[in-house]
């Protein structure tokens, strides 16, 4: 790979973060780019002001959608020190998405040392309130303009950084979410478990009406038979039972999410019992009856850990845990919490810290 080129003049005013953050409104100063062809590969990596992108109206990732994203965070510990959470799994899931849909896989090691370089000039970015980070989105799209229907031979990644607070207006106070069995957003064997736009855009129009009916989100059902729970759209989701925290197994249809992962190895670590299995949602109706349904919480690099204080399924209003985070959400979201910002000892050797480093330019 090419040397990273730098291509900005030094900050001269200070970063001035407003006091409350919401999520992806706001954006650092710099971004990342590099561009592909069949015959370069990938080539021209540069961090730069982040600018406007000049697009030919016939790029093919505007007509047919062939585009991925990740989505990942950078935090500074108590005593200033710069660490990203996970960022190898965030990239491994990054070319697993681009093997689904034809795009050019990004030599790994590489991308790593891209995010840091980034994340280490744009420290003064990342925001040190309790719940708050410097959240990273690579983007991979196809650019070539054409209208016929096939994989771009082009394509542009870009880094964009953008402080942010919590994902949800609730912050970490349970959410209201509506089982959504009107629409599917993926089907097993489609891309559900792709980190592409079409999944989004297939889930607006649910989240819209759920929105409008009081809800903050909706959980999804497997597309075929309606019958299992499956993600949120922007969280996976676990339910814990009196004897098990049981969590939808990744059947393709559904996000292999970082925070699942990291949340079942500790759930493990703890010795509890875990399992990754189908959940019918009629069983979890069933457990709100007979009262063995202890909590339902999301978990994602966004929501971090997200407790669900209220789920409607079918017109049955069910109120979780009084409407309050259980001890099991409360106790991960501290954990997970603690762990990004080396408040514990990371046992896992998920976090990556990051050297200040001075770049002359
Ligand atoms: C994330 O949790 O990072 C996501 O990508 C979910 C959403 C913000 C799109």
């Amino acid at each position: 790979m090419e040397k990273i080129q730098y291509d900005f003049k030094k900050r001269t005013h200070k970063v001035e973060l407003p006091k409350k953050l919401g999520f992806g409104k706001l954006f650092a100063d710099l971004f990342f780019e590099m561009d592909y062809t069949p015959e370069k590969g990938w080539y021209n990596p540069v961090i730069k002001r982040v600018e406007n992108l000049s697009i030919h109206p016939g790029s093919m990732f505007i007509h047919y959608g062939q585009a991925i994203f990740e989505g990942l965070k950078a935090f500074k510990t108590e005593d200033g020190r710069i660490t990203i959470f996970r960022p190898k799994a965030h990239i491994q899931r990054l070319n697993i998405s681009a093997k689904r849909i034809c795009i050019p896989q990004v030599d790994e090691e590489f991308l790593l040392q891209v995010l840091t370089e980034l994340v280490s000039i744009e420290s003064d970015w990342i925001p040190t309130n309790p719940g708050e980070s410097l959240y990273i989105r690579p983007v991979i799209y196809g650019t070539d303009p054409f209208l016929g229907v096939k994989p771009s031979s082009d394509y542009k990644l870009f880094i964009l950084l953008s402080p942010v607070g919590a994902y949800y207006p609730e912050g970490f106070k349970p959410v209201k979410i509506l089982v959504q069995d009107n629409y599917v957003r993926a089907v097993r064997k489609g891309l559900g478990e792709c980190k592409t736009p079409a999944n989004y855009a297939a889930s607006l129009l649910a989240a819209k009406e759920a929105k409008e009916k009081g809800f903050t989100q909706v959980l999804w059902l497997d597309g075929i038979e309606q019958k299992y729970i499956e993600e949120v759209g922007t969280m996976n989701i676990f339910v814990e039972f009196k004897d098990e925290i049981a969590t939808p197994k990744l059947t393709g249809s559904i996000l292999p999410g970082v925070t699942r992962r990291s949340v079942i190895q500790i759930l493990k670590d703890k010795g509890l019992n875990v399992t990754e299995r189908l959940i019918n949602v009629e069983e979890v109706v069933d457990a709100y009856n007979n009262g063995s349904l202890v909590s339902v919480f999301g978990t994602g690099t966004a929501a971090v850990i997200s407790p669900v204080g209220w789920l409607t399924y079918k017109g049955i209003e069910m109120t979780l845990n009084n409407g309050q985070p259980s001890k099991l959400a409360q106790e991960l979201f501290r954990e997970l919490n603690s762990l990004h910002i080396l408040k514990i000892e990371d046992k896992y050797d998920w976090v990556v810290e990051v050297n200040k480093e001075e770049i002359e330019v």
